[in-house]
């Protein structure tokens, strides 16, 4: 019987920081839709467990990414969030940057000594798209298309690139990103804390299944439902679930040991102004059951950091997606020590 990771893992600032090193440096994370990138100088600032980067749209009409740090002594050059600019003017000393990362001026640096800016180039880091969606990557280690694995094939008949976002929104609560996640890829808690969810599906026939690089979740609707009934997570920490006509992508995104936000994209095939009701609803909808997890993942995370919890028992039925989760983690963070 597979047992539940150790609550040491979950609760001690010291594996926060081997996380970022070895999860989330390294692997591609999702930052939202390419159209908020489509024209010259878009940029998307974003915030990586606790990494800041940009991704922006050159002049050249080429996608860069870089750290958002400056080169100088490391102020933040763009707030978080979207927006387009051509030049990059770091506010604690105006260096200014071009669009595609060359430092181009250090204004009152020096009187007699030239400072060579070429040397001075915002670090750049990886970008991809796939299907419409926005990647980066600090270090990679891994291309994209190896990391999302078996995800590829299994959305194919979803029309990712087609939708439209039409909304996003940040969540956050009191607990360690992996509690979520451990909530997120097992519907055996679906009963206990979404009865309105449960009421809407054949929770008999809910299904788990853990495949190359995500979990893939199924169940029967029985009666109107927003949801389509086919929920994904993919390592190591984004989401994709299907409604009619629409999807919705989050990104698990630690903001330390016990702080986790989520990043929510939601996409439509029509985002005309007579079905902006239908997708206020849904969005309202889907965003009620997100929260309805919050409390009960404080909680666990309070046990865990209290000393009085061993590790239990996971499901065989219900909870293979918790143990490939974890599983990944170990491997992962701590190659062999398992
Ligand atoms: S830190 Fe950016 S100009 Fe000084
Ligand atoms: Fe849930």
């Amino acid at each position: 019987m597979k047992l539940n990771l150790d609550a040491k893992y979950y609760v001690a600032p010291q594996h926060f920081e081997s996380e970022r090193e070895a999860i989330f440096n390294k692997t591609w994370q999702l930052i939202g839709p390419s159209s908020s990138l489509m024209h010259s100088g878009d940029y998307v600032s974003e915030d990586i467990a606790g990494a800041r980067v940009l991704a922006i749209r050159s002049r050249d009409g080429k996608l860069r990414g870089f750290r958002n740090v400056c080169r100088h002594r490391g102020a933040l050059l763009l707030n978080r969030g979207e927006g387009r600019c051509h030049t990059l003017r770091c506010p604690y000393h105006n260096w200014l940057y071009d669009d595609a990362g060359n430092l181009i001026n250090a204004p009152w640096f020096a009187d007699d000594e030239d400072l060579n800016l070429d040397e001075w180039h915002l670090e750049s880091i990886s970008i991809e798209i796939w299907r419409g969606l926005v990647f980066v990557c600090i270090d990679p280690r891994e291309s994209l298309i190896h990391q999302l694995g078996a995800i590829v094939g299994e959305l194919e008949d979803v029309p990712v690139q087609d939708y439209l976002c039409t909304h996003s929104e940040k969540l956050s609560f009191d607990g360690n990103w992996k509690i979520y996640t451990d909530n997120f890829v097992e519907g055996y808690h679906i009963p206990g804390i979404h009865p309105e969810f449960y009421d809407a599906i054949h929770f008999d026939q809910f299904e788990t299944e853990a495949k190359v690089g995500y979990v893939k979740m199924t169940a029967p609707a029985k009666k109107d439902l927003f949801y389509k009934g086919r929920w994904y997570w993919m390592w190591p920490n984004w989401t994709l679930s299907l409604f009619e006509g629409g999807i919705n992508t989050s990104r698990i995104n630690p903001i330390d040991h016990q702080h986790t936000e989520l990043i929510y994209h939601f996409y439509f095939n029509d985002d005309s102004d007579e079905t902006q009701a239908l997708r206020e609803d849904i969005i309202r909808q889907n965003l009620a059951v997100v929260k309805q997890d919050f409390q009960i993942c404080i909680d666990t995370h309070k046990n865990y950091a209290s000393g009085g919890y061993q590790p239990g028992p996971l499901s065989p039925r219900h909870e293979q997606g918790v143990g490939y989760f974890q599983q990944r983690y170990r491997d992962s963070v701590h190659p062999g020590s398992f």
